[in-house]
C-alpha cells in the first residue's frame, strides 16, 4: 500500500540512532523529506549520510538538543526556511534516568520535564502553524510503555509521560479541525542499543533476555521496524482519522483493556 508520503516534509527527533533513525529510514523509504534532529553532531551526520544512500531521499541533518527551548525554535525555523514547511513531526528522544523517586531532587525532575514534556510542547507549538498553513498534518510521540504499566524505577519517565499524554489528548481536540493528529506510540522491549545497555546493567543481559521474552505474549522483543511501521502509518494520510490516542507496540505485553 502505498502511505501516500512522498514529497512529505518530516522533522524526526533523535534520529541519529535507536527507534528515531528507523523512523526517519522508514519516512525515507516512502519518499518523505525527512530532517533528523541529535544532540551529537558527529553521529548525526553519519547517520543522515546513511540514511541518504539507504533511500536515495532528500535528508537534512541539524543538531539540537530538545531540553533546549532555544533549539527547538531553532529546528523548526530551520525546516521552514530550507524545506518550505512541516508536515509531520515525530517527538523521539532519550529518557530520563532511572531510579527510585525518593532519589531525585527538583533540578532532576526539571530537566525531566524538559526532556519528556516540555520538548513536545515546544517542538507542536511551533510546527502547528506551519502544518495548518500546508492544510493538515500530523504529530505523533513516542513514550514508552511504562507510561501505561509503570514499572518501579521508570517514575520519572512515567510522570512525564502522562503529561505528554494528556497534552496530546488536549491538543487533538484543540487542533482536529484544522486536520491535524497527533497520536502517542508507548513501545513494549525494542531492540536497541539502549535496551541492550538496560540488560548489561542488569549482569547476566542473556538470563534477563530470556526472562523479558518469556513475558512477551508473542515471545520476541520488539524490533525498530515494528515501531517506525506504525508510526509511519499513523503519520499519513492512511492514519488522518486516527487522534488523540496512545497506542502500545508491544507484542502484547500490557495487561489492561483500556
Ligand atoms: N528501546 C526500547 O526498548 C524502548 C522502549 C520503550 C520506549 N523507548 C523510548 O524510545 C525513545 C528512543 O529510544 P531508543 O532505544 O531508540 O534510544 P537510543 O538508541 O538511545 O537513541 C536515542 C536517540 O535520541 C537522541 N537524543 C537523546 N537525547 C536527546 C536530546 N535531549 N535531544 C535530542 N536528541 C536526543 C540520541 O542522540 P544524541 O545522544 O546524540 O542526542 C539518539 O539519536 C526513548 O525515549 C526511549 O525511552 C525505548
Amino acid at each position: 500500500m502505498d502511505l501516500g508520503l512522498k514529497g512529505k516534509i518530516a522533522i524526526v527527533g533523535g534520529a541519529s540512532m535507536g527507534i528515531g533513525y528507523g523512523i526517519a529510514r522508514a519516512l525515507a523509504a516512502e519518499g518523505a523529506r525527512v530532517v533528523m534532529t541529535a544532540r551529537r553532531e558527529p553521529a548525526l551526520l553519519k547517520a543522515a549520510e546513511q540514511l541518504r544512500t539507504e533511500t536515495g531521499a532528500d535528508v537534512l541533518p541539524i543538531q539540537g538538543d530538545g531540553r533546549r527551548a532555544e533549539d527547538c525554535a531553532r529546528v523548526v525555523e530551520t525546516v521552514v526556511s530550507k524545506f518550505g514547511g512541516i508536515d509531520i513531526l515525530v517527538n523521539n528522544d532519550g529518557a530520563p534516568p532511572l531510579g527510585d523517586l525518593a532519589t531525585f531532587d527538583d533540578a532532576a525532575w526539571a530537566k525531566a520535564v524538559e526532556q519528556n514534556l516540555m520538548y513536545v510542547v515546544r517542538m507542536a507549538r511551533h510546527s502547528v502553524p506551519h502544518m495548518a498553513k500546508r492544510g493538515g498534518g500530523s504529530i505523533l510521540n513516542i513514550a514508552a510503555l511504562s507510561a501505561l504499566q509503570p514499572a518501579v524505577g521508570f517514575g520519572l519517565s512515567v510522570a512525564t509521560w502522562n503529561g505528554v499524554i494528556g497534552f496530546a489528548k488536549t491538543l487533538s481536540l484543540e487542533i482536529a479541525a484544522q486536520n491535524i493528529n497527533i497520536n502517542t506510540i508507548c513501545p513494549g522491549y525494542i531492540e536497541t542499543q539502549r535496551l541492550e545497555k538496560v540488560f548489561t546493567s542488569q549482569g547476566d543481559s542473556e538470563a534477563m533476555r530470556a526472562s523479558l521474552t518469556a513475558e512477551i505474549p508473542m515471545r520476541r522483543i520488539g524490533t525498530i521496524e515494528d515501531v517506525a511501521h506504525a508510526v509511519a502509518m499513523l503519520v499519513s494520510p492512511r492514519g488522518r482519522y486516527i487522534t488523540g490516542t496512545t497506542i502500545a507496540v508491544d507484542g502484547g505485553l500490557l495487561r489492561s483493556v483500556r
